[in-house]
């Protein structure tokens, strides 16, 4: 399970960073993967409503987003976005990531794709403001809250600290530390304890990714569901991306990943290796569960063949689910 923090202050040590890693932190300490992006370092330019998204659902603009950020949205299962007040509500910069968001919006609500962790990622906000008043985090709230759905994450809550100016002044809170490491515990304790299972293929790019979606989507909540390759491709294959479609599962931003990249997000208890028996790799002794699936292969690399490759995939990981 990877955790994605989104870091939204321009300062790379101050208070909203403080808050974020202390939560990474406990999160690591749990046995979950983490991942923190300090938006402000990357390339990312502000939407430009050019509106290709709406309809095509892709953003023609070339930079970060499409390159990090939405393939890392799209593989957190908790996203927890931090940032300071800035004039009521979040930075520029987060804003930036926020409204760029528009095009998983658009896959979703437009194209009406379904990504595979619909029903199970999570969000949550820590902010922090110089101020005090009533209304300080009310505008972010209602921001974010939008952003999450945009995402498919459900909101889970926030802690936001009030009269907290200066780089430093979250650490002499009296409680901060102990409220992000206590939120970060009841969220993702049941997350952690789930049954984990690992779906390899050679490159991850065709077979254990549509089987790792399927699970996601049958299994929601219930398992941590994870997928890589002994030698992970450059990109996801086109027609494994189609033909998932097909069945409004969407697959556009997801990346191969190494076998041990997977693992490092926590130690799976079964691994279901796809593909010709001769190329199912080794994984530790320490998992119990090994399984192979035998499979055909998309030998002629068509659209077609690709379609039955998912049935039965689909198939198969039905009756698993089910088993489980
Ligand atoms: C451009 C700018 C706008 C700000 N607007 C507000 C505001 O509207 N309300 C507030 O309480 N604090 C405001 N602040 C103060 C920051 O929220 C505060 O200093 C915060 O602790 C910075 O957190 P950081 O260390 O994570 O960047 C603003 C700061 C800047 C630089």
């Amino acid at each position: 399970m990877l955790i994605l923090g989104l870091q939204g202050s321009p300062r790379v040590d101050g208070n909203s960073h403080y808050l974020l890693s202390t939560f990474l932190g406990a999160a690591e300490k749990l046995g979950a993967g983490t991942r923190l992006v300090h938006v402000d370092k990357k390339n990312i330019i502000p939407c430009k409503e050019y509106t290709v998204c709406e309809k095509k659902g892709f953003c023609p603009i070339d930079d970060d987003m499409k390159h990090e950020i939405y393939p890392l949205i799209r593989e957190a299962e908790v996203i927890v976005a931090a940032t300071p007040i800035f004039f009521y509500n979040m930075t520029a910069q987060l804003k930036a990531v926020v409204d760029r968001c528009q095009t998983l919006w658009a896959r979703k609500y437009r194209l009406k794709l379904k990504d595979p962790y619909k029903n199970q990622r999570k969000g949550f906000l820590l902010s922090v403001g110089a101020t005090r008043g009533k209304n300080l985090f009310e505008g972010l709230e209602l921001a974010i809250r939008y952003f999450f759905d945009a995402v498919d994450a459900d909101y889970c809550g926030s802690l936001t600290y009030r009269g907290i100016e200066h780089s430093g002044d979250i650490k002499k809170h009296s409680s901060a530390k102990k409220d992000v490491e206590d939120a970060a515990k009841a969220l993702l304790e049941p997350l952690i304890g789930r049954k984990k299972v690992l779906f390899t293929c050679k490159d991850n790019a065709c077979h254990s990714q549509i089987a790792a979606a399927f699970a996601q989507v049958m299994a929601g909540e219930r398992l941590d569901v994870s997928s890589g390759g002994v030698k992970p491709a450059d990109k996801l294959d086109t027609y494994a991306v189609k033909a998932m479609e097909e069945e409004n599962i969407d697959l556009k931003f997801r990346r191969p990943m190494s076998i041990e990249t997977a693992i490092s997000y926590g130690l799976p208890d079964t691994v279901i290796s796809i593909g010709p028996l001769n190329e199912a790799p080794v994984i530790s002794d320490r998992i119990q569960n090994q399984q192979r699936w035998d499979m055909v292969q998309n030998a002629d690399n068509s659209l077609d063949t690709t379609r039955k490759l998912r049935d039965e995939i689909e198939k198969r990981v039905s009756e698993f689910v089910e088993s489980i």
